[in-house]
């Protein structure tokens, strides 16, 4: 059994055949999913997701590009989404200075605040960093996080040795099997096996040979087998211990023992 930790199935990419994509991916052993609010409408649509199908479980929060327009009541109605049962962490958080969609101070405002959120309510957090390494890990630092997931990791040597020294769980995506990903696979091999997720981001990130196309959690399988192929285990060890790590990470109520 495989388990998505990271896509966006409430994007309109999925309007059509949600049923059957989720469907799909526990046809090739995705059995749970975990689906990412990415603004507050997103956060919205992530929990009514979870109502809506037993094998989908929420995040809520803002996605750094939203955080120009994220208000203090905005973070009061995801505190208030945040106590439905199957939410399990707040995320994507974080900061991206490679598109600054939003001004930097007001990414590092909703980031501080969703921290702290996360703290009070002792949940997990899904880390966004990109092209953003030394204010991320200062600001977690300040914040004294102890339970963040570093989501679609990149190939950054030093921000893996940090993350794994603070005991931050890395989380993988299809972009593993590119050809170019050499620096990411090479962060695969020296990530312990005991820190590692996998996620799909979908819609996005499509395993190679599937580029330009929707990804989807059944896609996860790709990721498994190349993870298995870089680490020299099989898919069914890979599958078993990063599923024992996202269950673990996240506090998952799973129907299988
Ligand atoms: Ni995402």
């Amino acid at each position: 059994m495989l388990i998505d930790t990271h896509c966006h199935l409430d994007f309109p990419e999925f309007d059509a055949d949600r049923g059957e994509v989720l469907k799909r991916a526990a046809d090739a052993g995705v059995k749970y999913v975990i689906n990412i609010g990415s603004s507050l409408q997103g956060s919205i649509n992530s929990v009514k997701l979870a109502k809506d199908y037993p094998n989908v479980f929420a995040v809520v929060g803002c996605h750094p590009h939203d955080s120009r327009d994220f208000s203090e009541q905005d973070i009061e109605t995801v505190r208030s989404l945040a106590g439905f049962e199957k939410v399990v962490a707040i995320g994507e958080i974080g900061l991206d200075y490679y598109r600054n969609l939003s001004p930097q101070e007001d990414q590092k405002r909703i980031f501080v605040s969703f921290l702290r959120l996360a703290r009070e309510l002792n949940l997990p957090v899904v880390i966004h960093s990109r092209e953003a390494r030394d204010d991320t890990l200062r600001i977690m630092r300040e914040e004294n996080v102890k339970k963040a997931i570093i989501h679609c990791f990149g190939g950054d040597q030093i921000f893996l040795k940090e993350c794994i020294d603070r005991g931050y769980l890395i989380s993988f995506t299809c972009n593993v099997t590119y050809k170019k990903a050499g620096n990411i696979r090479d962060a695969v091999k020296a990530a312990p096996l005991e820190m590692i997720c996998l996620e799909t981001d979908a819609p996005y990130l499509s395993p190679e040979g599937y580029r330009g196309k929707r990804n989807d959690p059944s896609f996860v399988r790709i990721l498994a087998q190349e993870i298995s192929r870089i680490k020299g285990l099989s898919i069914e060890e890979i599958s078993r211990l990063t599923t024992q790590n996202a269950r673990e990470f996240f506090g998952l109520k799973l129907d299988e023992p």
